[in-house]
């Protein structure tokens, strides 16, 4: 009775990776548990999604090519719009979150475009919002921008609204840092290469680590140009900066427990270091604590299975 924090299923978003092809299942090395899904294996997964009673997925995708240019990213048969209209087909009420950036479908695996070594800021906001655009147009309910790219929330929104799809959110990644915890996930998207050997070249346009001040401007830019929820990411080294926010904003605040905070957390547990379980259960409780009102995890399945 005197418990101050419950984690609910309804806080939930399971974080899913479509890929191209037909009946493949690919667990990805460094996530356990974690599959690249073809499409028709992807909407079998979200019938279990639903059945276990999680309310949303976030998408991402894994082309069949990548360029300079991302076309996959804005592509109308694009892999994630594809799996959007699959999805939609069969669970109409599955709430669906578009993860928005280039990184997965550049040849570079930078989040934007690039000329001359560097990135191109507003040339990228175009091929955003026309991305934005093609997921929300494929059924998206959420389009999350997760580029960091300046302006792209207010650019996104305008094309939204200009494409007649008013009623798509958007999610921000306002606080989303340059962070090594991102590393797996570069395994289940393949962009590991193409960005060079350090996981920290995105430091141009993600924030650095060292700046709790910076997230709250551009939280309040975010939020200026027409957020709907806002999102730190990674979370459980971040729960400082999802707490000032709460301070900041009445806005829903989501808050990504990445791969790699996943993955230490299996690693350790193999081999016999922390209890798998309530290591697990006490990294969501915090993120909870500090002020999440939604939680991207990959472990929300398990959890729910668990609640069951
Ligand atoms: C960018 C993106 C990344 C993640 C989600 N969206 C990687 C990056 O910014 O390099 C990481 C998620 C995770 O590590 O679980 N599209």
């Amino acid at each position: 009775m005197v418990r101050e924090t419950r984690l609910n299923l309804d806080d939930l978003i399971y974080p899913l990776f479509s890929y191209p092809g037909e009946n493949i299942k690919n667990e990805i090395k460094s996530m356990p548990g974690v599959y690249q899904f073809s499409i028709d294996k992807l909407v079998e997964e979200c019938s279990e999604v639903v059945d276990l009673g999680i309310p949303a997925v976030i998408l991402f995708g894994i082309p069949e090519d990548k360029d300079t240019k991302a076309s996959g990213a804005f592509a109308e048969d694009g892999i994630v719009q594809r799996a959007i209209r699959a999805i939609k087909k069969k669970h109409p009420k599955l709430l669906v979150v578009a993860d928005v950036c280039l990184c997965e479908y550049t040849s570079h695996g930078h989040c934007g475009m690039i000329r001359d070594g560097e990135i191109l800021n507003d040339e990228s906001l175009v091929v955003l919002s026309k991305t934005a655009v093609s997921l929300a147009k494929a059924g998206a309910d959420l389009i999350a921008p997760s580029d960091m790219m300046d302006g792209r929330v207010g650019a996104i929104r305008s094309a939204l609204d200009a494409a007649g799809h008013t009623q798509v959110a958007i999610l921000a990644y306002s606080a989303k840092y340059a962070s090594a915890f991102y590393g797996p996930f570069r395994d289940a998207v393949g962009s590991q290469q193409a960005v060079g050997k350090s996981y920290l070249d995105k430091r141009t346009y993600q924030l650095n680590p060292a700046n709790p001040r910076e997230s709250m401007m551009e939280a309040a830019l975010d939020i200026d140009e027409g957020a709907d929820v806002l999102m730190v990411k990674p979370a459980g080294a971040y729960l400082d900066i999802l707490c000032q926010l709460r301070q900041l904003t009445d806005l829903p605040l989501a808050a990504y427990q990445v791969s790699g905070e996943y993955a230490q957390i299996h690693a350790a547990a193999e081999k016999g270091w922390l209890d798998y379980a309530a290591t697990r259960d006490e990294s969501l409780l915090a993120i909870k604590r500090a002020g999440a009102n939604l939680i991207l995890t990959y472990f929300a399945k398990e959890i729910a299975e668990e609640q069951a």
